[in-house]
């Protein structure tokens, strides 16, 4: 009992259930948009269902409810656990819970709606972002406050990149967020043309840099080293990589505005900030990757360590294809293709979906006092079947939006266009089926998940009750 009591599991076990919960929801509704893709029929005509108004309600789902699940969950057990103190003020724990819950529903409702700021990553209206800028500084203060009163000296690394995520999401939300409202559901940017562009991929970047990499950074400086039972293989490279990272990602955003309205040399600045980060981001993940240097033979046997170590080879990949996007001219191919939707999804599944799932498969266990998960076998069969629907999903993505990008750019000795776009349309139809395939083994993966968290929590606890 004594743990239990010591640190506060609760505002933990909610988030790490609500994990998985809205993993299936925000992946149920990326394989209806992806099956859309293929039968447009799915929009049964109905305007809340069509694409356009699904298509955010995905990004912010998986983005924003399962990755931020993921990451409260993770910082509030982590910072308690590196710091030996109970989380600082309990009830404001408890309102970033609830707060954060409230703001996904609002989300489940709004964009659904057609209520937009069309901003991507940010489409949620007024009245929303300021609950939100509300929860994300008191998660700042519940954090930060536990830090403050730290029985350990020591600031244990994961907790920099979980503070550098939390204070800079505020900052990005707050600045990319300043609109003017016309109407309760309604507003309009306060930055004009170009800057507007700019200030939005600024944001948007960032909202990948910090939200989908710092944050999933600071869950894999703890759960590997644990899973693992081995000290991460080097604490200094460690602050270097954090120091690196954080001061590179922030001059990157405008890879997202090549050959626009934006500068020239803004445009190549972000180029050339995007080829250095490949140095921070491979340093972190040979960083993780070592740390299992004379344990290697556990990933035989340890399917959480799978989970860990893979998403950190998806990492590397995606790390080293987005700098290679960036580069102007290979941008210039790239860019609109499913080229991107692969790369992102190479990160998302990849490395935040994975490195989440095996956190949460050691949390559970851990936070609901069991002596370990319900069942070895399925977490397995998990890892499996995610690893398959990831590969069907990104190659298809790849190989179609290269050639996407060849149709479009394909010109006859006239000077006239080779293809029309809806040729390019009818050639990727075959792509998007193998790609709606994988997203539904992975969806599957989640579904054998929640069977297996369900089965540990309502399993019996241990005869000691100490976790
Ligand atoms: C060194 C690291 C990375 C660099 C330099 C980078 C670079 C890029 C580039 C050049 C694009 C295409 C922009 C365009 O043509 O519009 C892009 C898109 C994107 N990347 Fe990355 N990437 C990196 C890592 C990641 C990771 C790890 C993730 C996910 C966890 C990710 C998520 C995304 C997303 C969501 C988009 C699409 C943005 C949009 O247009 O909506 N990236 N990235
Ligand atoms: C079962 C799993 C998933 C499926 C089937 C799926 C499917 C899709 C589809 C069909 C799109 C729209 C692509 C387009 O417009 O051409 C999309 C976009 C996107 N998804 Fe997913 N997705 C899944 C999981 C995830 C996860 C776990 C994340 C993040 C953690 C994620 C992040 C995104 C983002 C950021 C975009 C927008 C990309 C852009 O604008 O460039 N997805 N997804």
């Amino acid at each position: 009992m004594e743990t239990q009591n010591t640190y506060n599991y609760t505002v933990v076990r909610q988030f790490a259930v609500m994990t998985v919960i809205w993993g299936i929801v925000g992946m149920a509704v990326g394989v209806l948009i992806a099956a859309q893709l293929v039968w447009p029929e799915l929009n049964f005509d109905t305007p809340w269902l069509t694409y356009s108004r699904l298509r955010p309600l995905h990004t912010n789902a998986v983005i924003f409810a399962f990755g931020g699940s993921a990451l409260f969950a993770t910082s509030y057990y982590v910072v308690q656990r590196t710091c030996q103190v109970r989380l600082f003020a309990d009830k404001l724990a408890a309102f970033t819970f609830w707060g954060w819950t409230l703001i996904i529903l609002l989300a489940a409702i709004t964009l659904p709606l057609g209520i937009s700021s069309g901003k991507e990553y940010a489409e949620l209206e007024w009245p929303i972002d300021l609950l939100i800028a509300v929860v994300w500084v008191s998660y700042a203060v519940v954090f930060f406050g536990t830090i403050m009163k730290r029985k350990v000296q020591h600031i244990y690394v994961a907790n920099w990149f979980f503070g550098a995520f939390i204070i800079t999401v505020a900052v990005l939300h707050i600045v990319n967020s300043m609109a003017l409202p016309v109407s309760l559901t309604k507003s309009y940017s306060l930055y004009p043309g170009s800057i507007d562009a700019m200030v939005q991929w600024w944001y948007g970047h960032n909202a990948v840099g910090f939200f989908l990499t710092a944050g999933f950074l600071g869950i894999m400086y703890y759960f590997i080293p644990k899973q693992a039972e081995r000290p991460i293989y080097s604490y200094r490279l460690s602050v270097v990589h954090f120091w690196a990272l954080i001061s590179t990602y922030m001059w990157a955003g405008p890879h997202h505005l090549h050959y626009t309205a934006l500068p020239d040399w803004a445009q190549s600045l972000g180029m050339v900030f995007s080829l250095v980060l490949l140095a921070p981001s491979w340093g972190g993940m040979i960083n993780g990757m070592m740390t299992l240097s004379g344990a290697w033979h556990k990933l035989r046997t340890d399917p959480i360590l799978k989970f860990l170590i893979v998403s950190l080879s998806f990492y590397g990949m995606s790390t080293f294809e987005g700098p290679m996007m960036s580069i102007k001219t290979v941008n210039a191919l790239s860019h609109y293709t499913d080229w991107t939707i692969g790369h992102v999804h190479s990160g998302a599944l990849g490395w935040v979906a994975l490195v989440t799932i095996g956190a949460i498969y050691f949390l559970i266990p851990k936070v609901f006092n069991r002596e370990g998960m319900y069942s070895t076998k399925l977490i397995d069969t998990h890892f499996w079947i995610s690893t398959i629907g990831i590969v069907l999903y990104i190659a298809s993505m790849w190989i179609a939006g290269v050639m996407q990008g060849l149709m479009w750019r394909a010109v006859n000795s006239d000077g006239t266009l080779t293809y029309s776009f809806v040729e390019s349309l009818e050639k990727t139809y075959p792509y998007y089926t193998v790609r709606f395939l994988g997203g539904l083994l992975f969806l599957i993966g989640m579904f054998i998940m929640a069977y297996n968290v369900w089965k540990t929590i309502s399993g019996a606890k241990p005869a000691t009750q100490t976790a």
